[in-house]
């Protein structure tokens, strides 16, 4: 059930929550207030309720009134472009965990970001303490040592050879290239079954991405702890609680950043083509 709701005293019957809905199963009944006839077909985007210039809209059960109002919420476009091309992969951080709240905040922002069909199937997982992530990356060190034994292997695998130098700094140097020394570490799955499982996982980690940085967390997508969770030792994703039917995304790691970054840096010219006419 949708529960679909217009609040008649507040209804101006403007017809906006019509015309955007993207399935278009809301009519205006006799010239009267608006109904959604076949629930079936409602993709439970809610733009019905974040579209209505009076707040006269709820459904499954959402309070209109408790939505941020956004016209004068926004961030202006030169601060998202400063965040756009000021955030910076981070690969030193703090041993200090995050506070849960910081992390909390993060993640259900993010889980806000945009999915196919609206199918909201993203699934994070993330440890909260500077321990778990300790533990997991002497465990994957020590998965890693003995992968590397093993003769087995195909030494002209891109990732065999970057697990290799890996492998050496950390027990040469105890340096940590893998997690990058970080206190945190985050997986996005989602269902194989849902319609775009590995789009919305990315799109789901890059909103986690911009929003970290502007709070000052650092962050970092890392390839290396994908190809350990989900590559070489899948029963560590298990192990964290990935469910066994999920398609993983991406990994980051991310926590206080160690280092600050002053400046934005200038990128190569843009490949971009332009269609005028066609
Ligand atoms: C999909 C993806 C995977 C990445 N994997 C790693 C990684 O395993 N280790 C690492 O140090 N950096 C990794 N990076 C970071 C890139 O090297 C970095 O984004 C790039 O050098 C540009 O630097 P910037 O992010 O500071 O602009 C990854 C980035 C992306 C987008």
């Amino acid at each position: 059930m949708l529960n679909f709701k217009v609040n008649e005293d507040r209804c101006i019957q403007c017809g906006k929550c019509i015309t955007d809905c993207p399935p278009m199963c809301i009519t205006m009944q006799d010239g009267d207030f608006p109904v959604i006839q076949d629930e079936s077909k409602c993709l439970r985007c809610q733009h019905c309720l974040a579209i209505c210039p009076t707040a006269a809209i709820s459904i499954m059960g959402v309070n209109p009134d408790n939505s941020t109002e956004l016209q004068y919420e926004l961030p202006t476009a030169h601060s998202m472009e400063t965040l756009i091309k000021g955030r910076r992969s981070t690969r030193k951080y703090k041993k200090k965990a995050l506070d849960e709240k910081t992390i909390a905040k993060l993640l259900e922002t993010s889980f806000h970001a945009p999915t196919g069909v609206n199918a909201q199937g993203v699934f994070f997982t993330a440890t909260t303490t500077a321990e778990a992530t300790e533990d997991l990356r002497k465990e994957i060190y020590t998965k890693v040592s003995k992968l590397l034994s093993n003769s087995d292997f195909d030494e002209n695998d891109m990732r065999f050879q970057y697990l290799q130098m890996a492998h050496k700094t950390y027990i040469n140097h105890d340096i940590d290239i893998i997690l990058r020394g970080a206190p945190h570490i985050l997986i996005a799955s989602a269902s194989k079954n849902i319609p775009l499982p590995k789009e919305d996982c990315l799109i789901a980690l890059t909103t986690f991405d911009l929003l970290a940085q502007s709070m000052g967390v650092g962050t970092l997508w890392d390839g290396m702890l994908k190809w350990c969770v989900d590559d070489f030792f899948p029963e560590l994703a298990g192990r964290l609680g990935v469910p066994e039917d999920h398609e993983i995304g991406y990994t980051m790691v991310f926590g206080h950043p160690a280092v600050q970054y002053q400046r934005t840096v200038q990128r190569t010219p843009p490949k971009i083509n332009l269609v005028r006419k066609f």
